[in-house]
């Protein structure tokens, strides 16, 4: 077969840096500061925020990841956020980078060198590059990686409408996977994609018993008819940081005319729907309502006060609870 003329060039070093500053000259992105254990530092320039290709977190997913937030100068419960990625490297057979004190301080101080005093903190851990095997590479050192950035927005009409969601038709991940917050987010994505293009807003993994799984990025939680607060088991879903901390704060709402209780267990899709309220929970979201579902109305197809008074206590938590870690910038 006759080879067309595609004319490849060989890069250099300096080459490749110019080509990386034009493609984020050509499609900005606000990162404010990344952190490498492969470079041994930080660095704000977008174009510099790399990782190898042979890397195993990139061609093969074996790396995980956590997102916590930075909210007026502090982050927010990261300790809950360490435990979760300490149980996903655990699970991913990951090898961790230095010491749990050690890649907090590292998680701080490139906080700090960001300057950015509200936003988020996502951080991974890969097995790292030298082969393109399945297993990592012999002597491979594992890549630990820190990024500061704005966090990711939502509409406010989220907040002042609510939200509509759909069933997704793709399937929930089994337990192991559901549970551990590793790089492959493809249900996840397909999941999101599939309610945009059906011009919703996101969508509902159910598992195959029938009872509600989680959202795209996000647990899902209800107020049922009896005013009980109900959270799927963490069996299924991943056992977000926002859902746990408001499932404890929560029991204060309850015998003040918000809530008659707040419960953890299997909810089948039938008692799911006749519920109340339903809501979205997690990190970025917080609390947002969900007005509609599969184009039925949850409850008077209304953002109720459930919600917002979920929303209220996590806002509270967030600004003057007592889980902030101050940035020293
Ligand atoms: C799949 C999934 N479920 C739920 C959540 C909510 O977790 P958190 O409250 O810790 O943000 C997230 C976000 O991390 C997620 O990715």
């Amino acid at each position: 077969m006759p080879v067309s003329n595609v004319n490849l060039q060989m890069l250099g070093a300096q080459d490749v840096v110019a080509a990386l500053q034009s493609l984020r000259a050509r499609q900005p992105v606000k990162f404010s500061a990344f952190y490498s254990s492969q470079l041994g530092g930080v660095v704000t320039d977008p174009a510099l925020m790399v990782i190898p290709f042979d890397d195993h977190m990139v061609h093969r997913g074996h790396g995980i990841f956590d997102t916590a937030a930075i909210v007026e100068g502090r982050i927010y419960d990261l300790e809950a956020h360490l435990d979760r990625f300490l149980g996903s490297a655990e699970r991913s057979k990951l090898k961790l980078f230095g010491s749990r004190e050690r890649m907090r301080e590292i998680i701080i101080r490139t906080t700090a060198a960001s300057g950015l005093r509200n936003g988020a903190i996502r951080y991974w851990l890969s097995s790292g590059p030298g082969s393109l095997e399945l297993t990592p590479a012999a002597g491979a050192e594992p890549g630990f990686f820190v990024m500061i950035f704005g966090g990711l927005s939502y509409p406010e009409r989220w907040y002042t409408e609510g939200l509509r969601v759909m069933t997704t038709t793709y399937p929930i991940k089994p337990p192991l996977y559901a549970i551990t917050k590793a790089t492959n987010y493809l249900p996840n994505v397909l999941m999101q994609m599939e309610a945009k293009e059906a011009g919703l807003d996101n969508g509902v993994f159910i598992d195959e018993t029938g009872f509600v799984g989680e959202s795209s990025n996000m647990n899902v939680a209800f107020v049922m008819k009896d005013g009980v607060l109900k959270h799927p088991k963490f069996e299924r879903v991943l056992p977000g940081c926002t859902s746990l901390r408001l499932l404890e704060l929560a029991r204060g709402l309850v015998g003040r005319g918000v809530l008659t209780g707040v419960e953890v267990s299997d909810i089948p899709v039938a008692e799911a729907r006749a519920a109340r309220e339903m809501v979205l929970l997690g990190s970025s979201v917080k609390v947002a309502p969900i007005v509609e579902w599969d184009g039925q109305p949850v409850g008077d197809g209304k953002p109720g006060p459930g919600a917002r008074a979920l929303l209220d206590l996590i806002e509270a938590d967030m600004r003057t609870g007592d889980r902030l870690i101050d940035v020293p910038y």
